[in-house]
């Protein structure tokens, strides 16, 4: 994004200190520069929007105080509102009193019994073989990926998150082989395939998308990789907790039980390995990876988060046990209430003809802008109508997608999603969002 002559110089209080810090002064060396060009649209909104590294002083249900100014948060990932749930934050005094703050062993070295009970309970609720708890998902693509590509073939979906990118360039230097297919596309999977043979083969990509909201078609891409006997790996961050098998008794779309994408689509574990985490609908650090018991015997040895990472912090673990224990009781009652409004979200975009990623009815409602230089001016409107949201700027999204991403959370009151669509109407009268039919 060029710099703007008519953008008004940032002041004090607007700036972060450590935008300042890179923004106005020169770097001191040739690589620092060039990151910071690599980098520049990003640093560009760091240093004059309050939407990004922003200060967060004040919690009150899902209404954040920033910069003495209350907003109402549309950008958490705690889908089942469990981060607020009286009955979560009640039963974490007492795990403290047990276990301490914090287990400082490895967990080769021991682990308290709550990862025990977790991972049987989860286990369970997947219906897969087995599972592992490490601490997040960003530790467990760097650590499981290269193993399990060993020095064989990744085929990587072009729109995998981050994290899965950076497990595989690990994997890559440990002499696995990285090949990149088109985001969603088993045909060209398959035939990348039957040209690269090295094994193992793994397949790598999101189960529901963190910035469309959208799963994969699981049912073509277990096909593929068993026919050919590859392994798909998949980070369910999104979709565990929200989505679950379906039944004719569910009292929404997103199924039952918050099992995850591999239940939700109706899949077997068969050649699939499954990761998530609880970061997201649980408010837990923690991620878990399931798959064979053999598997995870070999994790257990070689896994560098095992040997050598310190464990989830002693309230994270018992607000993913609770959490568990309140996904049985109430969980579908939860995300009822969540598909209640991302639909209320995604029927008014309908309404406005404004276009979103999402076709799932998930919820993550990713708004793309038509003008992809837009979106300092929509994140400050935004802003100045009480609402914070993710902005999704380019590189981290392609440029006809640079917009806004709207989560909801079961903690969302119906109220504030009234508040929001009185907003997205403003917005659409005075910055133009991408129309939904060109
Ligand atoms: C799809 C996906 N994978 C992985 C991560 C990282 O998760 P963790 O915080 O457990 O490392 C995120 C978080 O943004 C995510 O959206």
């Amino acid at each position: 994004m060029p710099p703007s002559r008519d953008r008004p110089p940032p002041t004090a209080t607007t700036v972060p200190v450590a935008a300042v810090d890179l923004v106005d002064r020169p770097a001191p060396s040739g690589w620092l520069e060039r990151w910071l060009a690599a980098c520049a649209d990003l640093q560009e909104l760091f240093a004059h929007h309050q939407l990004l590294d922003a200060v967060i002083q004040e919690v009150a249900g899902r209404r954040i105080r920033v910069d003495g100014r209350w907003l109402t948060d549309f950008a958490s990932c705690n889908y089942l509102g469990l981060d607020l749930d009286p009955e979560v934050i009640a039963a974490i005094p007492g795990y403290l009193q047990r276990w301490g703050t914090h287990p400082s062993w490895s967990r080769m070295l021991g682990s308290p019994a709550l990862y025990q009970q977790i991972e049987t309970r989860l286990t369970g609720l997947l219906g897969a073989e087995d599972s592992l708890l490490l601490p997040t998902l960003t530790h467990i693509h760097a650590a499981v990926i290269p193993i399990l590509a060993d020095q064989g073939t990744i085929f990587v979906d072009a729109r995998a998150h981050k994290t899965i990118w950076d497990g595989c360039v690990v994997a890559r230097a440990h002499g696995a082989t990285v090949v990149r297919f088109p985001h969603h596309d088993p045909q060209t999977l398959e035939e990348l395939l039957r040209r690269h043979l090295k094994q193992p083969r793994l397949v790598c990509m999101d189960g529901v998308n963190s910035m469309t909201g959208n799963p994969p078609d699981l049912p073509a891409f277990t096909a593929v990789a068993r026919a050919h006997d590859a392994l798909l790996y998949l980070d369910d961050a999104h979709g565990f907790g929200v989505v679950g098998e379906r039944s004719r008794e569910e009292p929404s779309p997103y199924g039952r039980r918050g099992n995850g994408v591999v239940r939700h689509l109706g899949e077997t574990y068969d050649h699939v390995v499954l990761t998530g985490g609880f970061s997201k609908a649980y408010s837990s650090l923690l991620a878990f990876v399931a798959g064979p018991t053999a598997l995870k015997r070999l994790l257990k040895v070689a896994a560098p988060p095992y040997l050598y990472s310190g464990p989830s912090p002693i309230a994270s673990l018992a607000s993913a046990l609770v959490g568990l224990q309140i996904n049985d009781a109430r969980g579908d009652e939860l995300r009822a209430m969540l598909y209640a409004r991302t639909r209320r979200v995604l029927d008014h975009l309908d309404k406005l003809g404004a276009a979103t990623l999402n076709t799932s009815g998930f919820p993550i409602v990713e708004v793309p802008l038509s003008d992809p230089d837009d979106l300092p001016r929509a994140g400050r409107f935004l802003l100045d109508h009480g609402i914070y949201a993710t902005l999704a700027f380019y590189p981290g999204v392609p440029r006809q997608e640079v917009g806004f991403r709207l989560q909801l959370t079961a903690a969302n009151t119906d109220t504030e999603v009234t508040e929001l669509l009185a907003v997205l109407d403003l917005l659409a009268d005075t910055i133009p969002l991408r129309p939904r039919h060109p």
